[in-house]
This record gives C-alpha cells, sequence and structure tokens, in this order.
C-alpha cells in the first residue's frame, strides 16, 4: 500500500448492533483518486461499513484512518468536517425544502458565502437539472432527480471523499446509466469514491478496485476489472 495517497483505510474493523457482531475484521481501503466498488449478498454488512466508516457504528475492534488521521469513533458530523461525506442508502431528502434549501442544508458547515456560491456552480454544473429545478420542493422530484439532490448535497461539503451508498437503488435504467455517468464525472473532476452497489457489473465496471464482502467478512478483493474476469466472483455474485 502507498502510504502516502491512501485516503483511506478501515483496518479489521469488527461492529454490530447490540449483541450481534456483524463484521468480522473487515479490511477496506481507498487511494486518493480511486473509485471503489464494494458488493456483496444482501445483509453482507456493506451499509454496516459504510455507517462504522462514518461515525455512525461504534466499532468494537479496529480502526478508521481518513487522510492519515485516526478517526475511529469520532461522531458523524466531525467525520464530515474532516472531508469524508456520505450518502445514505435510500436517497434521503428534505421532502417539503426545496431543491436549493435541501442544498444549502448540505453546506451548513460553510460559513463562507463565496465558498458557498462557489460550491453551489460546481454542483449545477454537474447537475443543471438541479439548478432548473431549484424552486422545487425535493419530495415532489421523481426518484432519480432525488437521488441527485441526496449526491449534491452531499458534495455542498467539498468532501475529499464521498461514500455513496446504493446510489442507483430503484431507479429506472436510465437514471442507473445517469448516476453512474455522473460518477466517473465527478472522479474527472478529481473527487475520490466509495460506493456500494447492488448493481455490482456496472459498479465494478467502474471501479478501480473492487471489494466483495460476505457475512460480514472480505470475500475478494483486486482491480474493478479482475474481479469481473474472475469465474468465481462471477458465478456467486454478478448473476453468472
Ligand atoms: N440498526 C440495526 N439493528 C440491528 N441489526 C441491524 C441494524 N442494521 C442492520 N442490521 C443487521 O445487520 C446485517 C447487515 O446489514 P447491512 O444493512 O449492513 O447489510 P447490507 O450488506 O448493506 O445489505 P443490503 O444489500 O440489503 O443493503 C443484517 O443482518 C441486518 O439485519
Ligand atoms: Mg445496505
Amino acid at each position: 500500500m502507498n502510504g502516502a495517497a491512501t485516503l483511506l483505510t478501515a483496518e479489521r474493523i469488527s461492529a454490530g448492533y447490540g449483541k450481534i457482531t456483524i463484521l468480522h475484521d473487515v479490511n477496506l481501503h481507498v487511494e486518493a483518486g480511486e473509485i471503489v466498488g464494494v458488493i456483496g449478498p444482501n445483509g453482507a454488512g456493506k451499509s454496516t461499513a459504510f455507517k462504522t466508516i462514518v461515525g455512525l457504528v461504534r466499532p468494537r475492534r479496529g480502526r478508521v484512518v481518513f487522510n492519515g488521521e485516526d478517526i475511529t469513533g469520532l461522531r458523524p458530523d466531525r467525520v464530515l468536517r474532516r472531508g469524508l461525506a456520505y450518502v445514505p442508502q435510500g436517497r434521503i431528502v428534505f421532502p417539503q425544502m426545496t431543491v436549493l434549501e435541501n442544498l444549502e442544508m448540505g453546506a451548513y458547515l460553510e460559513r463562507d458565502r463565496g465558498r458557498m456560491r462557489a460550491a453551489l456552480e460546481r454542483v449545477y454544473a454537474l447537475f443543471p437539472v438541479l439548478a432548473e429545478r431549484r424552486s422545487q420542493r425535493a419530495g415532489t422530484m421523481s426518484g432519480g432527480e432525488q437521488q441527485m439532490v441526496a449526491i449534491a448535497r452531499a458534495l455542498m461539503t467539498s468532501p475529499r471523499l464521498l461514500l455513496l451508498d446504493e446510489p442507483s437503488l430503484g431507479l429506472s435504467p436510465r437514471f442507473v446509466s445517469l448516476i453512474f455517468d455522473k460518477l466517473v464525472e465527478m472522479k474527472g473532476a478529481g473527487l475520490t469514491l466509495m460506493l456500494v452497489e447492488q448493481n455490482a457489473t456496472r459498479a465494478l465496471a467502474i471501479a478501480d478496485r473492487g471489494y466483495v464482502l460476505e457475512l460480514g467478512r472480505n470475500r475478494f478483493e483486486g482491480a474493478g476489472a479482475r474481479l469481473l474476469a474472475d469465474p468465481d466472483v462471477k458465478r456467486l455474485y454478478l448473476g453468472g
């Protein structure tokens, strides 16, 4: 591992809920500039892994290092402040608020109006439809548009690393393609991304590296293209 370029390391994470341990010694790392895909069956612990990294679940063992700093067990707002943003599963927006108000909520850490405007211009450039719909209530937008709002809101903090949990879940094929295109565009703009996806083939196709989690453990990892071509990964996780 190249220490200088490593943005995130989750080292031997064990975590769970109540008495139940879900993650067992899970290791994940993200290098600056990468897209990393995390796949695996329902209940594998993918969302739990992301929640543990961003401080929503406290690990029982192991540590999380972001940007050279130990962030294990830090509160989610502190993690966000350090430049690690998170888009939870289920495209959560503030439905009664307009698109612009949702984006302003995302920028609540930013006190500087100029930098906030700049962040807004960047997300509008990435998602022009959100500029057109800035005054529309988020709850009245289509599922795909709401996912764009959720992603754009996370981008308002100008993060170094963005974690996305199932960004394409439940979207029509057109919006699935659009979201994947946007992830590649964000990478092109210099952002580092890690995503969980049920749409495993597409996720690995855009990923520099990928991980397969199963039953709360690391099962496979490697370059996206290598995982896509791996007969076992194909048979077990890519539907043939
Ligand atoms: N808040 C919670 N309390 C108790 N158990 C939970 C909680 N959240 C998740 N679990 C359990 O942890 C396990 C892993 O769930 P998790 O959501 O991390 O899996 P996942 O890989 O993201 O699955 P999916 O693909 O369905 O989103 C599941 O057995 C789930 O029931
Ligand atoms: Mg999940």
